[in-house]
């Protein structure tokens, strides 16, 4: 093993430096360790439990332009969705069955969904499902706002913060989007009481070694509740369609070490993992990782909700087939449960 990756072990933490250094140089050797550590520290907290949340996109409908994103509002050829009151509902009473017991509303930034909507819609939930946490996942509000959707009863609120370096964020983003909001928001809904959930995507345009240290400090020191890592895949109507997507391997080889450094951390083993690789969402779950998020939308949207090429949707990516999934994990040495999930604080 390389030193850095036996420091890692030993401390549990490491300086941006060595971060910059640990990426550049590990070998297969240490990523296979740094991945077993992982998973000790992971079945040490949570057991071999991997939770499940039922993702229900509600709205491809987005006022942004992200230069990655396949709903940008310049992308004239996706064609636009919303998901009703009732639809959403029907989607989670169906999740329900299936054993779910949280619910994750995704979408774009769109203007539908005021604060008086979404309460009404979160509040139903919990009201129908009292033993079921919500989870949102719809962009950048106000503290208001924020603050108005917690008192209807969500729970948590997932916002990546996409990179960690402002430079590098306004590369991938248009002026009106700023790094700096990005963190106003994360620190106003951790204020609030949310769970919070951070991350960013490995491999995107422009991204140095130096950004992924950056990242990899950013969540040692916000240390969020669930942080999503997922590798790039560029969408073909988009600005970055032409570059090249992000690494399973390394996306892997992070999760561990966000695992080592942040060990009651809720990881999914993303659906852009298992996009670029078959077996993604397991190397993912032995990399450290105990969430999976299967596609709980109507099946008649699934299609139209690409925020890259090829996104997956059905077979072990889709609710429905939960039994295919469970498989899946099982193969890990890790069971699927029916349970919130909460996070575990120290
Ligand atoms: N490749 C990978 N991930 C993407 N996301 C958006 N577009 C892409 C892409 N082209 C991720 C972003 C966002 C999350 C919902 O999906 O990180 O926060």
């Amino acid at each position: 093993m390389t030193e850095l990756a036996i420091k890692l072990l030993k401390d549990k933490k490491l300086s941006q430096n060595e971060y910059e250094t640990l990426i550049s140089t590990y070998t297969a050797e240490d990523a296979d360790s740094l991945a077993k550590e992982a998973c000790r520290i992971r079945d040490e907290i949570y057991g071999n439990y991997v939770f499940i949340r039922g993702l229900i996109e509600i709205s491809n409908i987005c006022r942004n332009d992200c230069y990655y994103c396949g709903i940008r509002k310049s992308n004239k050829d996706c064609i636009r969705y919303r998901l009703t009151h009732k639809e959403i509902l029907e989607c989670c009473e169906e999740g329900y069955e299936l054993g779910f017991r949280t619910f994750v509303l995704q979408g774009g930034e769109d203007g539908y969904y005021t604060d008086d909507v979404l309460c009404g819609i979160i509040a139903d939930i919990k009201f129908r499902f009292p033993d079921c946490a919500v989870t949102l996942s719809l962009g950048e509000r106000s503290y208001e706002s924020y603050l108005a959707l917690f008192n209807a009863g969500a729970d948590r609120y997932l916002l990546r913060h996409e990179t960690a370096d402002s430079a590098h964020y306004s590369l991938l983003h248009p002026q009106s989007l700023t790094l700096e909001n990005r963190m106003r928001c994360l620190n106003d809904l951790r204020d609030i009481g949310y769970q919070v959930g951070a991350g960013f995507m490995v491999g995107s345009p422009y991204q140095t070694v130096e950004h992924l240290a950056k990242d990899i400090c950013f969540i040692q020191d916000f240390k969020p509740d669930m942080c999503g890592i997922g590798p790039f895949i560029p969408h073909k109507d988009t600005p970055f369609g032409v570059f090249q997507g992000g690494s399973a391997a390394l996306t892997c080889f992070l999760l561990s070490v966000i695992r080592i450094i942040h060990p009651s951390v809720l990881l999914p083993a993303t659906t852009a993992l298992g996009t670029i690789m078959e077996d993604g969402r397991e190397k993912g779950i032995l990399s450290g990782a105990n969430v999976v998020m299967p596609n709980l939308s109507p099946s008649s949207v699934r299609k139209k909700y690409q925020l890259y090429d090829n996104k997956l949707s059905d077979g072990a990516e889709s609710a429905q087939c939960i039994q295919q999934l469970k498989e899946r994990v099982a193969s890990t040495g890790c069971k699927i449960v029916v349970d919130r999930g909460d996070v575990k604080k120290g």
